[in-house]
């Protein structure tokens, strides 16, 4: 006869946290969100590090370069998707790991030909005061001289005059050399006081530029992810049937982290995944497996593959209809619960610490900080990301609010790239396990983590806590029962013009 647990599967909307004591001077802004990635052995660093214990879901609709730019500038990390060919995930990776954080490629240029008129229809179609003058008009084109919006009055000059005419020349622009550090660039800015340095080859062709807002922009981001060589840290999903060739790719491109990606990673498959990869580079590579959702899935990746983190979570996620098409899943507080117990014997049984990441089902900020108090070392998601600014998809204006597409890795949209490429007869998808939505745009990704994180850490506060690994051990929870969580909302007064909508136990939320 089939085992019948005794305990419900619960989710995180049925736990709250209860204070503990907070103490005189503990702030905000001293709380350490830095949290690892890889195995922990004994009182060794860990091999791989977050500074924000935040990462997005290796999902099309999600991860791809822009945010994974972005949520490392953060202290965070991406996990590029493989639900693509091997080489177009390889070049994200390589695109990730080559952006060279205050250089930039000018994207608006012109020629000495032009006329005003038109470098300025130009300023005001891409919104940038500085545009380089190029022999060609191109950005990689060779320097003439640099145009800004102080060079010309527009209700004063003739807009039919042209810019060779009121540009700086070429002799009397300030210019770094290719190869130049950001430090050495923002030491010729602010020595000859501009705004904008421009990068030129020894040909004298444009390369890039930098920018002084931009070295104001990185200091205000302490917690970036940086590797050795102060490269963006990017992580890249791999999948079970074709990883010998794909991360082989991936790490050559630079990938930072690997991750198999698999709504059910209990499986034999990913285990010949991990092992292999164990095999071919030893601990070299930081590997994470999963997904699983119980104690028997946790000691199946770590103790027979050797992964180095284990994420959980089945059928909790936002698009996600495993649980109604298949049967299987489980509460996420109850699958983390678990999972996070059994990681906890494990550390105790054998001095190696495993990184638990939960993945999936996060509706709002308060479901972060209660998974982290649960034990998870990160959170995993989807959703919250493809509503940012810089999600691989597209705005759309929806009833004149926007919006941003959203879709699971298991629909037949996500799954169609394998028919592009020349293996074809690895899935051949008979129903789907996720859907295709929308989601509204709510800014940037700077501007969702600065809430979420300033949340987290005033709970931690709350909590007496200064790191995550102290809110872990702190932390004190209590189920709370169906007439708590509608008294959790406002209760017996009348808001007026509020503004609010029904679901607002979610990040969609405009309040
Ligand atoms: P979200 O943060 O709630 O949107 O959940 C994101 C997570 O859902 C991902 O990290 C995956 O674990 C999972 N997921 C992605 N695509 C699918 C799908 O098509 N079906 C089921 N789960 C999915």
């Amino acid at each position: 006869m089939a085992t019948i647990l005794d305990d419900i599967s619960r989710t995180f909307s049925e736990y709250l946290l209860i204070p503990r004591l907070t103490r005189k001077g503990q702030r905000p802004d001293q709380i350490d969100l830095s949290t690892p990635l890889s195995a922990v052995e004994g009182n060794n660093a860990a091999r791989f590090s977050i500074n924000i214990p935040v990462v997005s879901a290796c999902m099309q609709s999600v991860s791809g370069t822009r945010l994974a730019v972005a949520l490392a500038r953060q202290g965070g990390l991406s996990f590029i998707y493989c639900s693509q060919a091997i080489e177009t995930q390889a070049e994200m990776v390589r695109l990730v790991k080559s952006h060279k954080a205050g250089f930039v490629q000018s994207d608006s240029n012109t020629t000495k030909t032009e006329s005003l008129e038109g470098v300025l229809a130009l300023m005001g179609r891409t919104g940038h005061s500085t545009v380089p003058v190029t022999h060609d008009g191109t950005a990689s084109g060779k320097l003439e001289g640099i145009i800004t919006d102080k060079d010309f009055w527009e209700f004063e000059d003739d807009l039919t005059r042209s810019v060779g005419e009121h540009m700086t020349p070429i002799e009397e622009v300030i210019f770094g050399r290719e190869g130049i550090s950001l430090r050495e660039a923002n030491q010729l800015l602010h020595k000859h006081k501009k705004d904008c340095l421009p990068i030129l080859d020894d040909k004298g062709h444009l390369t890039a530029l930098v920018f002084k807002k931009d070295y104001e922009d990185h200091r205000r981001h302490p917690l970036e992810l940086l590797d050795e060589s102060k490269r963006l840290c990017v992580g890249a999903a791999v999948n079970t049937h074709d990883y010998q060739q794909r991360v082989p790719a991936l790490l050559q491109a630079g990938a930072d982290v690997f991750c198999f990606d698999s709504s059910d990673g209990f499986n034999e498959y990913q285990l010949d995944g991990i092992r292999w990869i164990r095999e071919q580079y030893g601990n070299d590579i930081v590997i994470g497996g999963g997904n699983v959702v119980s104690a028997e899935g946790f000691d199946f990746l770590v103790q027979e593959g050797g992964a180095d983190f284990v994420k959980v979570g089945i059928g909790g996620g936002s698009i996600c209809i495993t649980r109604e098409q298949k049967g299987i899943g489980r509460g996420q507080a109850s699958a983390l619960l678990e999972v996070v117990k059994r990681r906890d014997e494990y550390h105790a049984e054998t001095g190696r610490y495993i990184p638990i990441c939960s993945d999936g089902g996060l509706a709002n900020d308060t479901q972060v900080v209660v998974a982290l108090a649960m034990g998870a070392d990160f959170v995993m998601m989807g959703r919250y990301f493809a509503m940012t600014e810089e999600s691989p998809t597209p705005k759309t204006s929806i009833n004149g609010q926007m919006y941003k597409p959203y879709w699971g890795e298991g629909t037949r949209r996500a799954q169609n790239w394998q028919r592009y490429s020349e293996d074809m007869s690895t899935r051949d998808l008979k129903f789907e396990e996720g859907v295709d939505a929308y989601v509204p745009l709510v800014g940037t990704t700077a501007e969702v983590l600065d809430t979420t994180l300033f949340k987290l850490r005033g709970t931690m506060i709350n909590v007496g806590a200064d790191s995550l690994a102290e809110f872990r051990e702190q932390a004190v929870l209590t189920l709370v029962s169906e007439q708590s969580v509608i008294e959790a909302g406002t209760s017996n007064v009348f808001q007026f013009n509020s503004g609010r909508i029904v679901d607002d136990n979610s990040w969609g939320n405009p309040n």
